[in-house]
């Protein structure tokens, strides 16, 4: 008898090693390059993140990175966690790898599309007012959150009043989805946000935007403001430059969080990667936005950017 039919041993497929983006071993952390300045006029540091979602070792990272910066505030632009109808995703994804920091800081997160409107937000965020929407003040700067799952119109009109009435020196805006971006697969921007909150932002001249949604870096200048899409804080990142814009300045497809370091006349941004090795970065100051030149460094080396015409110019 032949042996037809018989097996000849485990049959061996290769399989496939490709990891989820979050799941790649972690650089070791650059300490030296995360310590607060020494300039005797330095006030205070901000850290800004958002849509960590999925990626927990790295959402656990930058937790740590941020911690060891010396951030006082932490900005989250929102997508704490992949379904925020289920209530263990904000423990797993959010609160544990987040706990140090929602103890230790001024924590404000403004919520992203997958949150969606959830018990949990309020109950592990607090948001200030318990509200949204909210503002919050560590002098000299006023924070101000916005909800882009909410109807904007209305929240433009309490924008536009709380803008008018602070005193504050710096006034940062932030809220999930971004006016403008580069990135499959979202080309062009969210025109509700563009529509209905640059008009006020750019009436008030207001000193930094930051938003998220898009799983990457992507920094844009328009009257004078930057608008930062950090969006790097764990999932899986999204190519960049998939569109051209005339805003853009500066992007990259890379886990990443932000600090910004106050002083009386000027915040200096960096886009850090999850060593804390700053990979670009803003001098914002009263007569306009200033370049911090950073070398060696490569732009984004993906396929062409295609013209989306219809999707920009609008304003
Ligand atoms: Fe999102």
């Amino acid at each position: 008898m032949g042996n037809r039919g018989q097996k000849t041993g485990p049959r061996r497929r290769k399989r496939r090693t490709l990891k989820k983006a979050w799941e790649r071993p972690l650089p070791a952390i650059k300490r030296s390059a995360l310590s607060l300045p020494e300039e005797p006029d330095f006030i205070f540091r901000f850290a800004v993140y958002g849509d960590n979602q999925r990626g927990i070792p790295v959402h656990r990272r930058i937790a740590k990175d941020i911690l060891i910066s010396g951030a006082e505030v932490v900005l989250h632009v929102g997508d704490y966690v992949q379904d925020g109808k289920k209530s263990e995703q904000w423990d797993e994804q959010f609160r544990l790898p987040a706990r140090r920091l929602l103890e230790q800081t001024l924590f404000l997160g403004v919520q992203g599309n997958h949150d969606k409107d959830s018990p949990r937000y309020y109950e592990i965020l607090q948001p200030p007012g318990g509200k949204p929407r909210f503002k919050s003040t560590r002098d000299p700067v006023a924070f101000f959150g916005l909800d882009s799952n909410r109807r904007l119109a209305q929240q433009a009109r309490w924008l536009d009043r709380k803008l008018a009435d602070t005193g504050a020196t710096w006034k940062v805006v932030f809220f999930h989805e971004a006016p403008y971006a580069s990135s499959w697969p979202w080309p062009g921007g969210a025109l509700k946000t563009r529509k209905h909150l640059l008009p006020v932002l750019e009436k008030h001249r207001v000193d930094l935007v930051f938003a998220g949604h898009i799983h990457n870096y992507e920094r844009f200048h328009k009257e004078g403001i930057p608008y930062i899409i950090t969006g790097g804080g764990g999932d899986t990142p999204a190519k960049p430059e998939q569109l051209k814009n005339p805003y853009l300045v500066w992007s990259a497809k890379k886990h990443h969080f932000i600090t910004a370091d106050v002083y009386p006349d000027r915040i200096e941004v960096l886009a850090r990667d999850l060593a804390g090795v700053p990979f670009d970065g803003v001098i914002v100051e009263k007569g306009g936005p200033r370049e911090i030149e950073l070398k060696p460094r490569r732009r984004y080396n993906g396929p062409r950017p295609r013209q989306y015409p219809n999707r920009l110019g609008k304003r």
